[in-house]
């Protein structure tokens, strides 16, 4: 591998707001950028770059690294640690349980949970949102979306909840037996739906024991892998985009004003708080041979991050792009990705964040930032606490 001139600090302790400066420092100067933190890595910033290296997989593989700084693991978790065609079994097994029609379904039930989860944090009148709430929602979701009986659901959620803080805090020990402890969960799910199945149009387990690809039915090692993908994947992205959502609203209290005097606009400024504030900024591929990207040159067996976060605030692609415009004519952000490997489960995203917004908004008159904002670090971007009063 080559030896490389650092063009940005990838290690350093970050603010709310520094991430994007640095971001938009890169897409002027240098927008394909080399760090040598996290073991060394290439950072496209540019929307155009990125998408480009999304649409070639025989290129980009997602097989050897596909989060920068690279998760310590022996075991394969499909779809997203296969390239297409061997991925796309998994995610034809999966996609159809987050079509609309059954987020439609999921909706009361949601919002049940959000409300559970709220009222006490609300009662307090001060509290952190993340730690009290938003890490909380996502794992009490997935745990009713996988049909988990009481005691076990339990479980889910007590591992789900220390996984989560373990990995944002990267506490690779704790990360390490946590991650053992969903597997052995996701195990103990496979066995109960092979000894009672549900119907394969609601329960993501019993469809992928149901899919059949080429006749024959999918290895149980990666049934297991593609649960465990699940249960992780689909509990980080909400947490922090849900952090970010209130700071961005406690800064702009016109933005607040305007929603609590229409929440019809509700989920078209969550789309935009998606874009502006996207989760996602460490997803990645390797190269297979050297390629050119934006005249630098990339070796063959080196890491690239597709920083999402960037490519959404992408001044060629977005008009006035660090702005919130709940009227933005052009929608077609990557906060989900895009591809084969774009995320089934962005539906089910956009309802806890869509639901926890609305509840927030119609329980109470305004909130504040009242201390702190600790932030994540890569390959996720937002926050890990905001100290909120509510009144
Ligand atoms: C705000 C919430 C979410 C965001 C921003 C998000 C974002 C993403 C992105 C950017 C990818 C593509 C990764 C890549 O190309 O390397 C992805 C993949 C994936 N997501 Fe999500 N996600 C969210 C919620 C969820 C939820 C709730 C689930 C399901 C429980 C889920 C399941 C998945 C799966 C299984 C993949 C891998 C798909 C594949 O490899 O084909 N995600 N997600």
């Amino acid at each position: 591998m080559a030896s490389r001139t650092e063009d940005f600090e990838s290690m350093g302790p970050e603010t709310f707001d520094s991430p994007h400066e640095l971001f938009r420092r890169l897409r002027a100067e240098c927008p394909v950028a080399w760090s040598s933190g996290w073991g060394g890595f290439w950072a496209l910033t540019k929307y155009d770059d990125i998408i480009n290296v999304l649409s070639d997989p025989a290129t980009f593989t997602t097989t050897i690294q596909n989060v920068v700084p690279k998760v310590a693991t022996s075991r394969r978790r499909p779809p997203l640690h296969l390239d297409p065609p061997d991925h796309t079994p998994y995610r034809r097994a999966i996609a159809p349980l987050f079509r609309d029609s059954r987020m439609a379904v999921w909706e009361p039930a949601v919002r049940r949970m959000a409300v559970e989860l709220l009222e006490p944090v609300l009662a307090k009148g001060e509290a952190d949102i993340c730690r009290e709430f938003s890490y909380r929602l996502p794992i009490h979701v997935l745990a009713e979306f996988f049909n988990i009986p009481g005691e076990q659901a339990n479980r889910v959620r007590d591992i789900g909840s220390v996984y989560n803080i373990a990995l944002q805090e990267r506490n690779d020990t704790l990360v390490q037996e946590t991650s053992e402890q969903l597997y052995g969960i996701a195990k103990d799910i496979i066995d109960l739906r092979k000894r009672e199945p549900l119907s394969p149009d609601d329960d993501p387990t019993s469809a992928l024991l149901a899919a059949r690809h080429e006749g024959q039915p999918l290895p149980d090692d990666m049934i297991l892998g593609t649960i465990r993908q699940m249960l992780v994947v689909g509990i980080i992205a909400p947490t922090t985009a849900i952090g970010s959502m209130m700071v961005h609203l406690a800064r702009n209290p016109q933005h607040q004003a305007y929603l609590r005097a229409h929440p019809e606009r509700i989920g078209d400024a969550v789309e935009e708080l998606l874009r502006l504030y996207t989760p996602y900024r460490g997803f990645a591929r390797t190269a297979r041979r050297d390629v050119e990207i934006g005249g630098r040159k990339i070796c063959a067996g080196e890491a690239i991050a597709l920083v999402f976060t960037s490519a959404n605030r992408d001044e060629d692609r977005f008009k006035d792009a660090d702005q919130f415009d709940i009227d933005r004519p052009v929608r077609d952000h990557v906060t989900f990705g895009r591809g084969p490997h774009n995320c089934p489960g962005a539906g089910l995203g956009r309802l806890q964040i869509r639901l926890a917004l609305e509840e927030v908004l119609a329980r109470t008159k305004g909130f504040e930032i009242v201390g702190d904002i600790e932030m994540t670090r890569w390959p996720e971007y937002g926050p890990l606490t905001v100290p909120l009063r509510f009144w």
